[in-house]
Parts: structure tokens; C-alpha cells; sequence
């Protein structure tokens, strides 16, 4: 038996972020071939016309180059057991974003060199302080001409509100970019290509070697010194603690293409960041060293893959062992269950488990008994850990099967998904199931939602755009459902249930949302609802 306390001290979970082509792929991949895990580059990714990224499940994500849902990889590297977890790019599908932020003890934030902060850096970014988890910044493509690193760090700094430590400094770049300055070690960091293909060759040099000006130059050489003086000389100190809340991003540089600067940022970075955090459930707080086992489901996905067509909950193991032969409790269903087919993804592969620790992401088979934010924990215990928000949906379209034949299928397709929380179905009171109405955070998942819908379920979809942007559930008085004639709506509102019969309305504008509560004095409006299906 492995010594418990210790396995869940090597482990290390964490997200990774970026606007889309910042090079989130390439540096995920270098970081799995460090660790043993592919045996070449590109494995993880191919051509881009032939992108067969293991992150990437998607046909549409290939057909557009994008990530759409997030993935799951689980590697060793140096004694360490890292997890981790793929976000999608794209801001439409930040809410997907913040539910794998949740399953995450940090973030990389990866930022081009050339480009500095981009629109969805600021998004993601956004979603990330919503959590105040560590976020470390690895700014890519110092081997292409790059922004000054001054300047890029100042953009950091005023763009997204955090303070920066630059970990390491970049010595020139593109043809010339050399090596990195490491600040810590006073030391020079000097990379030899070797094509890509495995880590650099780095050879170490101090900052006062004689031999400095003949390795890099004397114009890089005093353009160094001169960088390492203003550095110095800037505001902020290196704060772990700091780091640890969120309020400082350390910063590295180097390239993922030709792995400058990529294997003394893991080191970096799995020494800065945290074992498994503790998880909150109201007034208790898990901890990781608890014996008892406990998890979160933070993501559903089904038909991830033609050959497996099933239906996949990803846990995030919060305390204890997770051991495949035990019961666990499912809080929210209230019955004891075993979880079947537990497993831990590598790349396109699954591979089963026997068991897992705090701090790890497994995936377990779903009958369709498991909601996004639902706690498993050991038998005889209950408590929930804090629920995962749902946002506001601020697109509706009305949708419908084009063949009412296929009513079955459409129905259960909507279902399916909204279950995953790739979207969120509402029903107008007394209607048939023939129509839905879709809500999404961004219009991007009606697109995810068509193809799915047409490939997963053979349905063609109807879809018309509704004018609403704002939603409100409501509560009476009373605690009866509000009655239609009852209440006076504007001609742009519309009263609607989710799919657990909680009400809600659906507003064309922020106007409408006061006017509305204005004259409904009876009823109550949250922003946040339940369930939404
Ligand atoms: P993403 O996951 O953040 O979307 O980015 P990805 O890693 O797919 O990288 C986007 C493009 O940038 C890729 O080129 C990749 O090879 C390139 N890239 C990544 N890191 C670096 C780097 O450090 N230096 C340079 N010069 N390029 C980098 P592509 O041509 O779009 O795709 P491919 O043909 O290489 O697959």
C-alpha cells in the first residue's frame, strides 16, 4: 500500500488557459513528452488540416481549430503525479472554462509574445479571478520576433489587474533568442537547438562568467544587465503567499516549439504551486489529508468518442483514496453506488483505474444519475460541497426537430446535453415537448448543439432566434407556481419553466427586468437559479 499522505502530497492539478494559437497545445504536449507520456512530438497534435489533437474530441473543434470542451490528462514527471486540464479557448464557452477552474488548484495562462493580451485572455482571465487561484504566466514564441517583455508584463499588470514576477527574463529573441536569465539562481540558462523534438540542451552560466560575452554576444550581454538592473530595481518582491491567492503571477518565458525555456518552467512551477486544496461544503471544509474519501462531479460529457458511446462524469477526487472495489455515496441521488468503469484519460487513451488520490481527475461511467456540482463522499456521510453557479444565459433561440417524427430522439438529445450543461433547455407552461427554448452564455454552442444533435442523434434542428437576453427566476409569496393570468408581463417578457418545474422569465432588456418587478410586488427574483434542467 503506497504511503497515503505522500501520494497526495506529489500531486499537482492544474488548468491551462489561453487565447486560442497562443500555443496552449504545443506547451501541453512538451510538458507530456517530458514526462514520458507520448513519445514524440505531435503526437498530441498533428497538421493543423489533420489536427488530431487528443484534447480535442470534436469534429467541429477540427473543423474550426478550436477546443470546445475540456480535457483531461494525467502524467509523472520527476516524482510528481500532474493532472491536467485542458480548457476550451473560446469565450463562448467560458462557462465550460469555469467549471474545469473549479476541479483546478491553478491555472497557466499562456500569452503570446508577439500579441500580448488578447480578448480572450481577458476573458479567461476574468473567469480565473472569479476563484483567486494561483495563475502562472508563460509567454510563448520568444523564437518569432517578440513585444518588449517590459512592456508585456506592464500590459499584464494594467490590463488584467494582476501584479507579475518575472521568474526568469528572455535573452533576446526570435533567430536570437538564446536562453533565459533565471532570477533566482543568478544564472544564465543557455538553450542549444536540437529541432524540437525532445527538451533543449541547456548549459549553465553565471551571470558573471567571463566567457558571457562570447556566448551570447556583447550587445545582448549588456542589454541583460541593463534589463536585470530595472528589474531589480521594480516594485514587486517574490511573494509565495501572494502567488498562492492570486494576486501575483509569476512569469516565464520561452518557446513550446523549440522547447527554450519550457522544462525549468515546470520545474518552477510545480515547486511554486500547491499540493490538492481543500474544497468548501457550507460550513465545513474538505481537506485533501481527510481519510475519508470525497468528490465532485465538475463536468458530464457523452459520445466523446464513436467507439465509446457513453455517457462520462469527471470527478475531482477532494480527500481520501478513491478505491474502485468500495460504495460510495451519491449526496444529491441519496443511494449508495458503485462507480463503474472508473477511469483516467491520457491523451485519446482511457485507461481503467483501481484507484486514485485527492487531488485527481477520474471519469466514471454515467447511467444518467449525476448533475454537474453533485458530491460523492464515503457511506454514512452527507454533506454537499458547494454548488458549481450556472451562468446566465444571454442568447434563447426557439428549437425544434424539422422531422416531427424524430420528437423521441430530439427530446432526448436536448436532455442529454443540457445535462452536461452544454446548454440550457426551458419550456413555455402548457405546451407540448415538441419545441425547447436553448439558452447559451455565447452563440457558439447552438452551433455545438446542431452538429451534436444531428451526429449523436441523426436530428435535423429548426432553430429561431428569441429577442430575451436576461433571466430571472421567480418565487411567489405563497411558494405555488406564479399563474400566467396572474401576473403582468410587458409584451417583451415571457414566463417559462426549466426542466426540475421552477419558474422563470425571460426579459428583451434590463428595463424590462425592473418594470416587471415593479409592478409583480408578490414575486421574487434570483439571479441564480437552480438546476436548469
Ligand atoms: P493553441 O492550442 O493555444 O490554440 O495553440 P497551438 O499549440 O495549437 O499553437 C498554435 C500555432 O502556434 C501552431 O502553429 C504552433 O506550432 C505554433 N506555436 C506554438 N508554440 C510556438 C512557439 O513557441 N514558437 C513558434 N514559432 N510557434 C509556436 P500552426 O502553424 O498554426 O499549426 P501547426 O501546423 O504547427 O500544427
Amino acid at each position: 500500500m503506497p504511503n497515503y499522505e505522500a501520494e497526495i502530497n506529489r500531486r499537482r492539478t492544474f488548468a491551462i488557459i489561453s487565447h486560442p494559437d497562443a500555443g496552449k497545445t504545443t506547451l501541453t504536449e512538451k510538458f507530456l513528452l517530458y514526462g514520458g507520456a507520448i513519445a514524440q512530438a505531435g503526437a498530441v497534435k498533428g497538421k493543423k488540416n489533420a489536427r488530431s489533437a487528443t484534447s480535442d474530441w470534436m469534429e467541429i473543434e477540427k473543423q474550426r481549430g478550436i477546443s470546445v470542451t475540456s480535457s483531461v490528462m494525467q502524467f509523472q514527471y520527476e516524482g510528481f503525479c500532474i493532472n491536467i486540464l485542458d480548457t476550451p479557448g473560446h469565450q463562448d464557452f467560458s462557462e465550460d472554462t469555469y467549471r474545469t477552474l473549479m476541479a483546478a488548484d491553478s491555472a497557466v495562462m499562456v500569452i503570446d509574445a508577439a500579441k500580448g493580451v488578447e480578448a480572450q485572455t481577458r476573458k479567461l482571465f476574468k473567469v480565473c479571478a472569479m476563484r483567486d487561484i494561483p495563475i502562472f504566466t508563460f509567454i510563448n514564441k520568444m523564437d518569432r520576433e517578440a513585444r518588449d517583455p517590459f512592456e508585456l508584463c506592464e500590459e499584464l499588470e494594467h490590463e488584467l489587474g494582476i501584479e507579475t514576477y518575472p521568474v526568469n527574463w528572455p535573452i533576446g529573441c526570435g533567430k536570437e533568442f538564446q536562453g533565459v536569465y533565471d532570477r533566482g539562481k543568478g544564472e544564465i540558462i543557455h538553450f542549444t537547438s536540437n529541432g524540437g523534438a525532445k527538451a533543449a540542451t541547456a548549459t549553465q552560466v553565471r551571470l558573471d562568467d567571463p566567457g558571457l560575452d562570447g556566448l551570447i554576444g556583447q550587445r545582448l550581454h549588456q542589454q541583460l544587465t541593463d534589463d536585470i538592473e530595472l528589474l531589480d530595481g521594480a516594485a514587486a518582491e517574490f511573494d509565495l503567499e501572494r502567488v498562492r491567492h492570486g494576486k501575483l503571477s509569476p512569469v516565464f518565458f520561452g518557446s513550446a516549439l523549440t522547447n527554450f525555456g519550457v522544462e525549468p518552467f515546470l520545474e518552477e512551477f510545480l515547486r511554486m504551486t500547491t499540493p490538492p486544496l481543500s474544497r468548501s461544503a457550507g460550513e465545513l471544509v474538505v481537506d485533501c489529508m481527510d481519510d475519508a474519501f470525497s468528490a465532485f462531479v465538475f463536468k458530464i460529457q457523452a459520445n466523446m468518442n464513436k467507439a465509446h458511446r457513453d455517457r462520462i462524469a469527471f470527478l475531482r477526487v477532494v480527500s481520501g483514496r478513491f478505491d474502485a472495489d468500495k460504495e460510495v455515496y451519491h449526496v444529491q441521488g441519496g443511494k449508495k453506488i458503485r462507480l463503474s468503469r472508473p477511469q483516467q484519460l491520457m491523451a485519446a487513451e482511457r485507461e481503467i483505474i483501481e484507484e486514485a488520490y485527492a487531488g485527481d481527475i477520474i471519469g466514471v461511467f454515467d447511467p444518467g444519475i449525476f448533475s454537474i456540482g453533485d458530491t460523492l463522499c464515503a457511506p454514512g456521510q452527507k454533506f454537499r460541497f458547494d454548488p458549481i453557479p450556472t451562468f446566465a444565459p444571454e442568447h434563447f433561440r426557439r428549437v425544434r426537430s424539422r422531422d416531427t417524427m424524430k420528437r423521441k430522439q430530439f427530446l432526448k438529445g436536448m436532455e442529454q446535453i443540457a445535462q452536461e450543461g452544454a446548454i440550457q433547455i426551458f419550456k413555455t407552461p402548457y405546451t407540448g415537448m415538441e419545441e425547447v427554448i436553448v439558452g447559451v452564455v455565447g452563440t457558439l454552442q447552438f452551433d455545438v448543439l446542431e452538429y451534436r444533435l444531428k451526429n449523436e442523434y441523426n436530428v435535423d434542428l429548426y432553430m429561431e432566434g428569441l429577442p430575451y437576453e436576461y433571466l430571472r427566476w421567480i418565487e411567489t409569496a405563497s411558494g405555488e407556481p406564479a399563474k400566467e393570468e396572474d401576473l403582468i408581463l410587458g409584451t417583451d417578457v415571457k414566463l417559462v419553466e426549466d426542466y426540475k418545474g421552477n419558474q422563470l422569465l425571460l426579459f428583451g432588456s434590463q428595463w424590462a427586468v425592473g418594470w416587471t418587478q415593479e409592478r409583480n410586488k408578490d414575486l421574487t427574483f434570483h439571479e441564480f437559479g437552480g438546476a436548469s434542467f
